[in-house]
């Protein structure tokens, strides 16, 4: 179908209370789980890491769609994929040799994914596109969620769209109802959401909401 995939950011969720938050996004509309691992080097924040990850493996039901915004991804790739990662995004900005880096990736087994930051020109991906399974789009940068969508986004979803018609293209970054149709207007078919998802009053109902917006 051409349904938008909606990936709530587990980023935003209590974690105090993981396991509610995984049923809870288990029980919604919610397509993929979203998972940002971040390194304290390639962006200025420390996420979690592989204890963690292994917590929220256990409850969720749903696809674990890894976002690494870490130096060498190279290195600890395997071990997401052990740890339950069905697409395995990597930062065009943090692999010299993205080819062999995506190979990877597909040797394991796991959709292959390429992330942009907002100052990265789509272009970049000109002879790599046709290899990888998704373009992630980063709509603020990367590092910190609850920050404000930046506009340009558009600009650049249109041209991946236009560079190929199938690769499937994730915004990440300050999503919410009023970008979220743009954005799938503009050529994106899955949407990342943290804050907006979890600091509302129903986030089952706001999932609900983006998906059938
Ligand atoms: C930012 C992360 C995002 C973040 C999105 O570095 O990659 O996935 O969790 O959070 P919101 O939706 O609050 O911008
Ligand atoms: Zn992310």
């Amino acid at each position: 179908s051409n349904e938008v995939i909606i990936a709530p950011s587990v980023l935003a969720a209590d974690f105090a209370n993981l396991q509610r938050d995984c049923e809870m996004l288990n029980a919604s509309q919610a397509d993929w789980f979203h998972i940002d691992i971040m390194d304290g080097v390639f962006v200025p924040n420390i996420s979690f890491g592989m204890p963690v990850l292994e917590a929220i493996q256990r409850h969720a039901k749903k696809p674990l769609d890894v976002h690494l915004m870490i130096v060498q991804p190279e290195r600890y790739l395997e071990t997401f994929k052990k740890l339950g990662a069905e697409i395995l995004t990597v930062h065009y900005e943090a692999c010299p040799h993205l080819h062999r880096t995506i190979q990877q990736i597909k040797d394991l087994g796991c959709k292959a994914g390429v992330a942009l930051n907002p100052h990265t020109p789509v272009n970049v991906l000109e002879d790599i596109i046709h290899d990888i399974d998704m373009v992630l789009i980063m709509s603020v940068n990367p590092g910190f969620g609850g920050q404000k969508f930046i506009e340009h986004t558009y600009e650049k979803v249109r041209k991946v769209r236009k560079m190929s018609p199938s690769v499937m293209i994730e915004i990440d970054g300050g999503v919410n109802s009023k970008n979220a149709k743009l954005l799938v207007d503009a050529g994106a078919n899955a949407l990342v959401a943290g804050s907006f998802v979890f600091s509302s009053e129903n986030p089952i109902q706001t999932i609900a909401d983006l998906k059938n917006n």
